[in-house]
């Protein structure tokens, strides 16, 4: 019986659609599984959607539609994107399908009964953003983990006995350092539980959109224990047909982001052994996708769309590019340039300049027939190329299976040059002008040469670029690429006399009007702050406020004038004077006081794709500590303005109540820093 590989993504919140940073985690899954079908492995991928927590209930209010309506609709468009990119998820997993929830409830009965869970009260602070209890003290304190302002949650919950696994998950981490991959991860999460674990609450009972506890419907379970619960539940963990729970666990692989290995490598081990079911084989946690210094997350608003690449260049272009130029686990920058760069260097230039300029040639001069190499006609520079192949072939899976993604590209893409240079100094084309048989030999050797080493690259390349690699393959005349066995990729495969297809270019080269298609399609998308438009709120005409204004007050600089629309009636404005205000949700990063000036704070505020400093008068009424991670309203349009020698770009926003006291504008639900407010 083959080799069982299992191997999931996180499952995504659905409070707004997919972005680059969800697609490069589902890639990286799709590539791997892709490669362990080629070799034979009996493979299983799974993905799928987070739909429960206050997080998502939010989000469903502020579209001012239910949760479960909203969560359909979010949920569709993960999947339809992960269809349109040709991802060979074999499972879609749905928080809120039943079979999910009847797992949860299973897994839920399981712990409880192991004597696991208790109740008691819970008082303290919760990030609804990260879904997270935190350690901060008071109303409003920032978040440890992202900084936004936590709720005070006090409630009588359900929790677990997280406090009876910290030896347990020592030993674990310790007798098996590859749980946690990289490294730097595995010794986070080693200091963090052994700084000593206390009991989490595993229930909330304040709102409804959850899975209610078994026997105490008045609780929804925690949405982390719903979630992780996912990669058994999606095997039929907790209802009648085990056969895939029993063939498929324990995972391989669980693959996430950087940012959730708490969750994963602490709680979901400890949840697994308090029901005494099998831990997962190994969590591997990359690192973010950067936009301009910065996460790319769709609650900061700089996000990229997979759509537009796919629009442009292709998913092949995208795969290649996420998995080449970002080391993985490491952070890394996302640019519309570097993936024209990329693409055009590796892939227009490299891969298939190689591909048309070998197979061109056959059908020139060999009639579209792989022709035979003679013996005769061999040069030590033809086993030079045939043992960089070998050597590839072996590098490139040991690197992969480390997850080493843009090394191992890098050893195939050396093949590519080496074969490059091979042909320049080889000349085929100018063996081709001569008609004797010395030359005939010699051009048949270099270019079977060539077109072998080209076959190995395709083979090794396919799992990422499935599309491009495929119709390589089948130029070459080789027909399914997919059923391929590479374990048995060798030097010398291919067969003489193969009959080749039709060539054609594979990546047309992009030239930059690529790049400012790919900026201009962002700069469209909805949802008002774009990452690519970049300028969109950088204002030359900016001022600044000593004390906060709302806007149609007296401070704000509006002229009522007759709009396009017609005449205006007197004391009010058109809303081509609204628009003329620019206002934006901005958070602030920095606030301390200004020296000498009581009233006066100094402020740095994030919008989205700048960081500016604003001057407000707001000291009496908020401590500056209290303002860290709090996301405002800023009036971004302001000509800039100098108070006590600081310059201030900009106005907050807010209510003045009696006295004058200054109370911020601010949102019930998460909104994406530097969005506009129209
Ligand atoms: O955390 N760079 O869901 P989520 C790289 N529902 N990867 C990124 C990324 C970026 N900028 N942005 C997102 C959740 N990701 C939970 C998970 S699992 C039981 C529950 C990827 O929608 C990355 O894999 O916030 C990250 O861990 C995941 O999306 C978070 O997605
Ligand atoms: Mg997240």
């Amino acid at each position: 019986m083959s080799k069982t590989f299992y191997i999931t993504t996180p499952i995504y919140y659905v409070n707004a659609r997919p972005h680059i940073g969800h697609a490069y985690t589902t890639i990286a899954c799709d590539t791997i599984a892709r490669r362990h079908r080629m070799l034979g492995d009996d493979t299983w991928f799974l993905t799928g959607t987070d739909e429960h927590g206050q997080k998502i209930e939010r989000a469903a209010q502020a579209a001012g539609t239910t949760p479960q309506q909203f969560t359909d609709e979010v949920s569709g468009k993960f999947r339809a994107l992960w269809d349109r990119m040709g991802l060979t998820y074999d499972d879609f997993i749905r928080t809120t399908s039943e079979r999910h929830k009847r797992g949860v409830q299973a897994l839920w009965k399981r712990i409880a009964d192991a004597g696991y869970i208790y109740k008691s009260h819970y008082t303290g602070q919760y990030c609804v953003y990260d879904e997270l209890y935190v350690d901060a003290v008071g109303a409003g304190a920032p978040c440890p983990e992202c900084g936004r302002p936590t709720e005070t949650v006090q409630e009588e919950n359900y929790f677990f006995k997280l406090s009876a696994f910290q030896e347990r998950l020592i030993e674990l981490y310790t007798k098996q350092p590859d749980f946690i991959r990289p490294e730097t991860r595995r010794n986070e999460v080693l200091s963090f539980v052994s700084g000593g674990l206390r009991d989490l609450s595993i229930s909330r009972s304040t709102f409804g959109w959850g899975i209610p506890v078994p026997d105490d419907p008045r609780h929804v379970i925690y949405v982390w224990l719903d979630a992780l619960a996912n990669y058994v539940t999606a095997l039929g963990y907790g209802s009648e047909d085990t056969t895939k729970f029993e063939r498929y666990w324990p995972a391989d692989v669980h693959m996430i982001g950087k940012e959730i290995v708490r969750f994963h490598c602490v709680y979901w081990p400890a949840f697994l052994m308090a029901a005494g079911l099998p831990l997962p084989k190994g969590i591997t946690a990359h690192g973010w996708l950067l936009f301009e210094e910065n996460k790319m997350s769709k609650s900061r608003g700089n996000i990229v769309r997979a759509e537009t690449i796919l629009d442009v260049l292709g998913a092949d272009a995208l795969r290649y590019f996420l998995l080449r130029e970002i080391v993985f686990g490491q952070d890394g920058s996302f640019s519309f340039d570097a993936l024209v760069q990329r693409y055009n260097s590796d892939l227009a230039n490299g891969l298939g300049n190689l591909a048309s300029r070998t197979l061109t040639m056959i059908t020139r001069y060999f009639k579209g027939e792989v022709p035979y190499p003679s013996n005769a006609a061999r040069s030590p520079q033809d086993a030079a190329i045939a043992e960089a192949a070998a050597k590839t072939i072996a590098d490139f899976g040991a690197l992969f299976d480390q997850c080493q993604f843009s090394k191992a590209l890098e050893a195939a893409w050396g093949l590519v040059s080496a074969v490059d240079k091979y042909i320049v100094e080889n000349e085929p084309w100018a063996l081709g002008e001569k008609q004797d048989e010395d030359s005939r030999s010699r051009l048949a050797t270099v270019l079977y040469t060539s077109a072998e080493a080209l076959r190995i690259v395709a083979a090794l390349a396919h799992p990422v670029m499935p599309e491009a690699t495929a119709k390589i393959w089948a130029q070459l005349g080789l027909g399914e690429i997919g059923k391929f066995d590479l374990t048995q990729l060798r030097w010398g495969q291919l067969q003489l006399g193969t009959k080749l297809g039709e060539v054609q270019a594979v990546f047309p080269r992009a030239d930059k009007s690529a790049i400012e298609r790919m900026q201009k399609m962002e700069e469209a998308k909805d949802g008002g702050a774009s990452a690519a438009a970049g300028a969109s709120v950088v204002g030359g005409s900016t001022q600044t406020a000593a004390t906060p204004v709302a806007p149609g007050s007296s401070a704000a600089p509006v002229k009522t004038e007759a709009g396009k629309a017609g005449a205006v009636a007197e004391g009010k404005i058109s809303i081509d004077d609204f628009a003329k205000i620019e206002l934006r949700v901005a958070q602030v990063k920095v606030a301390e006081r200004v020296k000498g000036a009581d009233k006066l704070l100094r402020l740095e505020v994030d919008l989205g794709n700048e960081v500016r400093q604003l001057v407000a008068g707001i000291a009496e009424a908020y401590a500056p500590e209290t303002l860290i991670g709090r996301k405002v309203v800023i009036v971004a349009n302001l000509a800039p303005r100098k108070l006590r020698g600081l310059e201030s770009n900009g106005m907050i926003v807010a209510a003045s109540i009696e006295g004058g006291k200054p109370v911020l504008a601010s949102f019930l639900e998460d909104v994406p820093v530097g969005a506009r407010l129209k």
